[in-house]
């Protein structure tokens, strides 16, 4: 059977059901043997030795896990290392000192390969730079650069010297930016003239500016200068050009600093209930063990692989999977600084093909957009080379996983379906790619030592199908361990929905919905807010949404609830569609009887909204307060952090003419 895109349905094989991983890649791959979920259960927590020993130590560690003072969990206690020797003089000394560590594709099709040597040198040379600043082990540097290579040798040296960096995602606002740097207090940034978006010069230093302007503390500011003559800037009282400072300590080395396994490796902001950005704490041990770990056991990476983590490195995706995860194992990782379209849309096709990426790894939303431009762009291109893909960040349906699998994984490469957070520093969920089957839709069984659990609100266990609430009972390496100046915030925002202090529970909750299935899988269903209550019947947003994107022609859903007078929660559904889907009758009624079949006609949509795209958070997820407020017609909060504010007017007009 021919689908509508044209490609080829197996019609033995439905859409959702198992995937075995196929004989070749079981063959090369770094983890084999299921008697490792065993292990990890019998020799809990000693089994994270396996994490830690990826890792060179300055100073062994004398506990795996201390306690003692739950939920402030300590690994690794007594070890001491530091991150920045970890991934990188430790490779120059095993002889890999040619070997490719960065391969950074600009936007305006500029590439540089950075050899772990090369990356070695710049990063000495700006750790000797940050010194000669003032800079001291424990003070936090905010970077707010965009996918540049200073990015990667700012962290590193930051990591150097024992100063934890924040990096703040360069398409944030001023207002953004000057936030993080107070709640830190930090008196150190690194950030760049401006950046290329679409071709055009694109000022960042006038948002530095502003946000200096608001802040109380005196800012010793580098500036990187991306765009040169496209856009020449002056420097004012503690301003400095990156390439004058490195200059002067041309050739200079830094020891790099012994630092504790628990101190502070960085901070990420991310956004929390109250509004107010979370600092995440995460730590040099536990932390880089962890990445470096699934870095290995999930995305299979080996150091002769060219792998390639599609996210943006203001993440904490592109902190954990483009930067440590995969320099620590020594291997060559990609950074894309452009978008997946410009100046086409085979770009990232085209790159894998050039760079023979064995690895790749991004987000369902992306896949979703590739699979709406159509499967002719992956098809000018060669990608043989893919030997593993990974999607993380928001559940995939079954339609784009197997889109995904089919048009760039040529019908052979596994899929892992990794799910996580900024909370849990690195993978926790997800199939071990050379051992489990493959459920699309699902992102699989909790990994070794991770002890996943969807529960009922009093922590019992749900049936098999049944919603409850994503908790981890356990603690693992690569866990937040506070929040900056919040250890109070830190254990009601994770740990109080669960925990039963009195009888030493202690449980992390996530905030997600999740069900599982009777082999253990679990499928996550988004955040617990996302959760409407109709006629009495909690249903998941998430749930009928997935529904609704299997239909033929839809691309994405955001499905969310109208409170009503006369009855209680209407729901409105938000539809895009394929391209060369005219969004008519047909495809709604399609959604309601397709959501009528798989859930009950109590979660057919009141009202179904057309609109070419969804409104998306620069991170790309979709803004579903956003559109509870239009269909709920609040006053709508500040539009400017979304990628396309634009597409909100047009919702509103479509709504009004319902
Ligand atoms: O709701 C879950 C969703 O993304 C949230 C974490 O977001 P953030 O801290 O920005 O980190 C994103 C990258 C790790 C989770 O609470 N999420 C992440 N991965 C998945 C997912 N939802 C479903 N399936 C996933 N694989």
């Amino acid at each position: 059977m021919v689908d509508r895109n044209g490609w080829e349905e197996d019609a033995s094989v439905p859409t959702g059901s198992p995937h075995s991983p196929p004989a070749s890649f079981v063959e090369q791959a770094n983890v084999t043997n299921e008697a490792i979920y065993e292990e990890f259960e019998e020799r809990w927590p000693d089994c994270w030795e396996r994490a830690a020993d990826l890792l060179s130590w300055d100073r062994p560690y004398e506990t795996v896990l201390e306690d003692g003072n739950a939920p402030f969990y300590e690994w690794f206690t007594g070890g001491e290392l530091n991150a920045s020797y970890n991934c990188l003089d430790r490779h120059l000394e095993a002889g890999r000192k040619t070997h490719a560590a960065i391969r950074w594709e600009g936007k305006r099709g500029e590439r540089e390969t950075y050899t772990y040597q090369d990356l070695a040198t710049a990063v000495n040379e700006f750790a000797a730079a940050l010194r000669e600043l003032g800079v001291e082990e424990d003070d936090v540097v905010t970077l707010y650069l965009p996918m540049i290579p200073e990015l990667p040798i700012a962290m590193l040296a930051c990591a150097r010297i024992g100063a934890p960096h924040s990096v703040v995602f360069a398409g944030l606002s001023a207002d953004a930016l000057a936030t993080r740097m107070e709640a830190a207090d930090s008196e150190y940034l690194v950030t760049c003239d401006g950046y290329y978006r679409r071709g055009d010069a694109f000022n960042q230093k006038s948002k530095v500016d502003n946000a200096r302007i608001t802040l109380e503390q005196d800012v010793e500011t580098v500036v990187v200068d991306r765009l040169g003559e496209d856009l020449p800037h002056v420097l004012g009282d503690g301003e400095y050009d990156y390439d004058d400072l490195v200059e002067r300590h041309a050739g200079e080395t830094v020891e790099p600093v012994s630092r504790d396994a628990e101190d502070m490796l960085f901070l990420m902001y991310t956004s929390g209930t109250t509004g107010e950005p979370k600092g995440v704490v995460h730590t040099t041990g536990g932390y880089l063990a962890h990445v470096a770990w699934t870095t290995r056991s999930v995305l299979d990476v080996k150091p002769e692989d060219t792998y390639w983590c599609a996210a943006d490195i203001g993440w904490i995706t592109g902190h954990s999977y483009i930067v440590y995860g995969p320099l620590a194992l020594g291997t060559t990782t990609v950074m894309y600084e452009g978008t997946p379209d410009y100046p086409d849309r085979d770009r990232l096709w085209e790159i894998v093909d050039r760079n023979a990426v064995d690895v790749f790894y991004t987000a369902p939303t992306a896949i979703r957009a590739f699979m709406k431009w159509g499967e002719e762009y992956p098809a000018q291109h060669d990608l043989s080379s893919l030997r593993l893909l990974g999607t993380v960040g928001e559940a995939i349906s079954s339609r784009p996983w197997n889109w995904y699998r089919e048009h760039i994984g040529g019908g052979g490469c596994p899929i892992v379906d990794t799910w996580w957070q900024t909370e849990t520093g690195a993978i926790t969920i997800s199939t071990l790619p050379g051992i489990d089957e493959m459920k699309p839709g699902s992102a699989g069984p909790p990994l070794p030592g991770i002890d996943a659990r969807v529960v009922d609100a009093e922590g019992a266990d749900v049936d098999p199908g049944e919603t409850g609430y994503l908790t981890i009972a356990q603690p693992w390496p690569g866990m937040a361990r506070t929040l900056y100046d919040g250890d109070d915030q830190y254990r009601t925002e994770y740990w109080d929905q669960f925990s039963d202090p009195d009888h030493d529970r202690w449980w992390y909750f996530s905030g997600d919905a999740a069900t599982v299935d009777e082999d253990g899988y679990i499928t996550v269903l988004g955040r617990v807010d996302d959760v409407i209550n109709v006629s009495g019947r909690r249903l998941s947003t998430m749930e009928i949404e997935s529904v609704i994107a299997d239909v033929d022609g839809v691309v994405e859903a955001a499905v969310v609830g109208r409170s009503s007078d006369i009855e209680d929660t209407e729901i409105y559904a938000y539809v895009s569609t394929e391209g060369d889907c005219e969004p008519d009758e047909t495809v709604r009624e399609s959604i309601t009887e397709s959501i009528e079949a798989a859930i009950g006609s109590i979660a057919r949509p009141e009202v179904v909204i057309f609109t070419p795209e969804l409104p998306k958070t620069r991170s790309g997820k979709i803004m579903r307060r956003l559109l509870e407020d239009v269909a709920n017609d609040n006053q709508l909060g500040d539009t400017s952090a979304l990628r396309n504010p634009e597409i909100v007017g047009e919702i509103q007009a479509e709504i009004r003419q319902e």
